[in-house]
């Protein structure tokens, strides 16, 4: 799992069982303690040791490491959640359609980190969630699932989020779970290295680079 934040979602993925084997944050945050608290192996490899948050970031060389850190652990599925650093083509090459991501929104509407405000501001009367399988264009890849959430008059970006936030602890989980049955993760068939990219319910068009959380 890959967090940036609270790990509200990842705390979810862990209670339902979900076999973590490690949780790698690019930044300290709560996340790694939950994944300590919860006995899984918390890595921090630090934004600030690869240029920071700024221009000064060295994408490549960060996405290089992490590729390298993860692939050495022997996973089936590395899954983002609120994960805030856009990582290169280096680390989807090593996990070819096997990186999940859940975003707040009804992909492709509103990608990007803002999608909870850019809802808010458009008006819309219902948003959601999207679990998709990651590309190296952000927010955008196969659809696994989508949940609508209902926009209630005078919510918040904060009330909005959160009840966008209960939908994905349910439904990210569940997703996982399933993407792991299907590629045989859990006690399944075939080595992992032999089987396809999991499956999709089609794409969504793609988007161009949407940014990424600051510090
Ligand atoms: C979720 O809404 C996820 O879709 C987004 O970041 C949020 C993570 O929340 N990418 P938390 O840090 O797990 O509470």
């Amino acid at each position: 799992m890959l967090a940036s934040g609270t790990g509200t979602v990842l705390q979810a993925v862990l209670d339902a069982g979900v076999p973590v084997s490690v949780v790698l944050a690019d930044r300290p945050c709560r996340a790694l303690g939950l994944a300590s608290e919860a006995g899984v192996e918390a890595v921090l490899l630090d934004r600030r040791d690869f240029g920071g948050y700024g221009a000064a970031f060295d994408r490549e060389r960060y996405s290089e490491a992490l590729a390298r850190g993860l692939s050495a652990r022997g996973l089936d599925l590395v899954a983002m959640a609120g994960f805030g650093t856009v990582l290169t083509g280096r680390v989807h090459d090593a996990f070819p359609g096997r990186i999940l991501n859940t975003h707040p929104s009804l992909l492709p509407a509103f990608p990007g980190w803002h999608a909870v405000a850019d809802a808010l501001a458009a008006g819309v009367r219902t948003t959601g969630c999207t679990v998709h399988v990651a590309t190296p264009d952000v927010d955008a890849g196969p659809v696994l699932a989508r949940a609508e959430v209902p926009v209630h008059p005078g919510d918040t970006e904060a009330t909005l989020h959160e009840r966008i936030k209960q939908v994905e602890r349910r439904l990210y989980p569940d997703t996982i779970l399933r993407v792991l049955g299907e590629i045989g993760g859990i006690g399944g068939v075939g080595p992992v290295g032999e089987m396809g990219p999991v499956g999709g319910v089609g794409g969504v068009g793609g988007v161009g680079p949407v940014g990424e959380m600051g510090p």
